[in-house]
């Protein structure tokens, strides 16, 4: 796999040690809260994974999971839940875990819809943000790192489900998706 990268973003120690701090921030934020983190699958399995590792108060987890881009590179904008919650949100407060914002689209349909359930309160976080690409207003709580706009894989962001095991993050070569 490591041939189909043109150039590595984070290694492993730079992700952990960014984890690491994103964990200690929350576990500040939520400290004597009901925190309640929600995985978007799949992108954001590993992520949050390590997250609620580096997070040393009480949480509880679940997950979902929407309409991907298939096997594209660009969001077609719409957004369908393929799988939804165990459990209910009421007086819980919800912690949205995804891999990366780039459009915007995917954050913004399950705030809206998630809000509706009445969770105590709501908050995003991101491992990665693209914000040159957004195309609806959105400010994420937690943002791990800003990328640029290209295609990014590993850590568990694939592109056709490939990739998703590389312990790092790097740039996809255009070439293998033109
Ligand atoms: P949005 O709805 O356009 O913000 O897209 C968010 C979703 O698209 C993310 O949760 C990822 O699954 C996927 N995605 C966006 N950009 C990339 C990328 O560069 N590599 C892999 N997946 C991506
Ligand atoms: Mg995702």
């Amino acid at each position: 796999m490591d041939e189909d990268i043109a150039e590595i973003l984070f290694t492993e120690e730079k992700i952990a040690s960014i984890v690491r701090n994103m964990g200690r921030q929350i576990s500040e934020d939520y400290r004597g809260k009901n925190l309640f983190m929600v995985s978007v699958l799949k992108g954001s399995l590993i992520f949050m994974a390590d997250l609620m590792r580096a997070i040393d108060i009480p949480c509880s987890i679940d997950f979902l999971s929407v309409s991907s881009y298939g096997n594209g590179t660009v969001s077609s904008g719409e957004v369908r839940i393929l799988k939804d919650l165990d459990s209910s949100l009421e007086g819980k407060d919800l912690l949205i875990v995804e891999d990366i914002l780039d459009s915007g689209a995917t954050l913004s349909f399950l705030l809206k819809n998630l809000e509706a359930r009445r969770p105590a309160s709501i908050r995003l976080c991101t491992f990665l943000d693209k914000p040159e690409r957004r195309k609806v207003e959105i400010h994420p709580d937690y943002v791990g790192a800003e990328v640029p706009d290209k295609f990014i894989v590993g850590y568990g962001l694939d592109y056709a489900e490939k990739y998703r095991n590389l312990p790092y993050i790097g740039v996809l070569k255009p070439e293998i998706y033109v």
